[in-house]
């Protein structure tokens, strides 16, 4: 904790300098335990300027993720939120599984450097190395009918859009149903995935990876074709505590909407932004068999509206969709 509030002192002056008698003075502790903390985070990766008339100054951050660090970030401290982060897990969606079985307060997340058993939709192998990318999971104890699950993986789609566009200058796009795309090429997906009770959920955990630093070379086979970071469209690393802070923000707060359900006029203008679907010529595989149609946007429950070539419309609850050529 105190370490957090050093960071933020340090955080708010940079790359000015901040004395630390203040620091001592505001955080009720004595200097030598400021000087203490301060070797502490050193010999974690941070970098600080000591001048005795000045006090001290950032100079340097870890570039993996750090607990304090994301902390000192956050612009709102949610009451009852809690974070972990793991140095490596199976799957973070099956620790934050894990946790809320075992009882865990939500909501909660689970970050991790590595997975081992990484997935994503269809049972599909999540390439999860140490590479800077994220993975990420956030766990809720929602009063939801079962059936809002799909608009709400669409919704929380446009609300990392949103966080996205705040650290590349390229614009993202949100492919039905859990891709973050650029220009066709993957940097995003999400996996909700939910223990239902009768008609209602019990607990909820939105997963998601983010390709945010990977080294663009470093994909193994298809995905080299198909994998984009973050940092790749950035042109340079993108500071991934910075990021994990504020999607602790957005996650909370869009989770917070979405459950009093004041997001319908949001998420209508935000998926009319972000859909890069809408109009294209598709085929959607779902269960081994494909259709191909144009698309015409989603339904109520986030199904994917397609109209044939005989002008017929059906929605789509699940499917795998590809664009097809000139379409
Ligand atoms: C997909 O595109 O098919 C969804 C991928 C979801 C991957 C994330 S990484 C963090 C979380 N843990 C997992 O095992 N999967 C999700």
């Amino acid at each position: 904790m105190t370490e957090s509030l050093i960071l933020r002192e340090l955080l708010a002056t940079e790359p000015g300098w901040v004395s630390g008698g203040m620091i001592a003075s505001k955080l009720g502790v004595s200097r030598v335990s400021i000087w203490h903390q301060m070797e502490k985070l050193r010999a974690q990766g941070f970098g600080f300027e000591a001048q005795p008339a000045r006090g001290y100054r950032l100079t340097r951050r870890p570039k993996s993720l750090h607990a304090g660090l994301i902390e000192a970030q956050l612009r709102v401290r949610r009451k009852g939120f809690s974070f972990m982060i793991l140095d490596e897990v199976d799957s973070t969606n099956d620790e934050a599984a894990r946790q809320l079985a075992a009882g865990r307060p939500a909501p909660f997340a689970v970050f991790a450097r590595r997975q081992t058993k990484g997935r994503g939709r269809f049972g599909r192998v999540w390439h999860s190395e140490a590479n800077g990318n994220l993975y990420s999971s956030f766990a809720f104890r929602p009063r939801l009918a079962p059936e809002r699950m799909q608009t709400f993986t669409l919704w929380m789609g446009v609300t990392i859009c949103e966080l996205v566009s705040k650290f590349v200058p390229v614009p993202p796009a949100v492919k039905w149903p859990n891709d973050i795309v650029f220009d066709g090429r993957k940097a995003g997906g999400m996996l909700t995935e939910a223990r239902v009770d009768a008609d209602q959920i019990r607990d909820l955990v939105f997963g998601l990876g983010l390709n945010v630093n990977s080294p663009r070379n470093g994909w193994p086979g298809d995905l080299a074709r198909s994998a984009v970071s973050l940092s790749e469209l950035a042109g340079g690393p993108v500071d991934i505590n910075r990021m994990t802070a504020a999607l602790i923000g957005r996650v909370l707060l869009a989770y917070e909407r979405f459950a009093d359900g004041e997001h319908l006029d949001t998420f209508a203008e935000l998926w009319n932004k972000y859909d890069v679907l809408k109009g294209r010529e598709v085929s959607l595989t779902e269960a081994g068999r494909s259709r191909k149609g144009r698309v015409l946007g989603i339904d109520d429950v986030g199904s994917l509206l397609l109209r044939d070539e005989k002008g017929r419309t059906r929605g789509y609850r699940a499917g795998e969709v590809t664009i097809d050529k000139g379409g």
